[in-house]
């Protein structure tokens, strides 16, 4: 099964995913985890785009088009893939379906997860993740179980994203309406679109998700 979530920021896209990934036994591609974790291991695209991320814009199309078709036939992808944050722009929509196109594949699902701004903001300002892992937890949504300790890797270095600073929140919203919704058509126009509320709590979301996916 190839899935893809997509949606402003914050609208739960990687938490949604984590559960997909769980309960389909597909690989979950999240191009910011893969990023962020180039740059916390210092790679030379990692250093590239430190800077764009903490700003809130958007890592060059190329780039993200060369990660994505590198990864989508690794042995582990074998089964499907869920997609969180990619693709992005209208170009890497086609890249998207060249890639898959040319490997004989296609996609099952595109999900848009939908929420209201304001809640968005609260989201991101209340939430903060496992260094060692990626798990992302919310402030009163989304806990973990011991404070202070992650719930998948019992890491207990749990830190706040740079592009969750209120003024970078701004710009990946705007970046978000400007360059990312024109996709949303794109992906109607061949009829696999739906949404999703977003703004039910995070059990609500998996299960419209969950009816979707069949
Ligand atoms: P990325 O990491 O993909 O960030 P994003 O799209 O802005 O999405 P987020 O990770 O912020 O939010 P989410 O939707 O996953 O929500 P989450 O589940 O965490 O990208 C970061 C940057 O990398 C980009 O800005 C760009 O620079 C670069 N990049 C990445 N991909 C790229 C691409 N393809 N092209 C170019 N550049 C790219 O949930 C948020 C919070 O809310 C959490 O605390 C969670 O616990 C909580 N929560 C989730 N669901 C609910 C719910 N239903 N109710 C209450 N709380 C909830």
């Amino acid at each position: 099964m190839n899935v893809i979530l997509l949606g402003p920021p914050g609208s739960g896209k990687g938490t949604q995913a984590k559960r997909i990934e769980q309960s389909r036994s597909i690989c979950h591609l999240a191009t910011g985890d893969m990023l962020r974790a180039s740059t916390a291991s210092g790679t030379e695209i990692g250093m590239r785009v430190k800077g764009i991320m903490d700003s809130g814009q958007l890592v060059p199309d190329g780039i993200m088009i060369d990660m994505i078709a590198a990864r989508i036939t690794q042995p582990d992808c074998g089964t499907g893939f869920v997609l969180d944050g990619f693709p992005r722009t209208v170009p890497q929509a086609e890249a998207l379906d060249e890639m898959l196109a040319k490997r004989g594949l296609g996609l099952d699902h595109v999900i848009v997860i939908e929420v209201d701004e304001a809640a968005l903001i609260d989201r991101l300002a209340g939430r903060f993740s496992c260094a060692g892992c990626g798990a992302s937890y919310h402030e009163r949504y989304n806990r973990p179980r011991v404070e202070g300790v992650c719930d998948v890797c019992h890491g207990r270095q749990l830190v706040h994203r740079p592009d969750d600073r209120p003024e970078a929140v701004r710009a990946r919203f705007e970046v978000y309406r400007r360059q990312t919704e024109p996709i949303l058509p794109y992906f109607r126009a061949r009829g696999v679109l739906r949404s999703v509320d977003g703004m039910a709590d995070i059990d609500g979301v998996t299960r419209q998700i969950e009816a979707i996916l069949g």
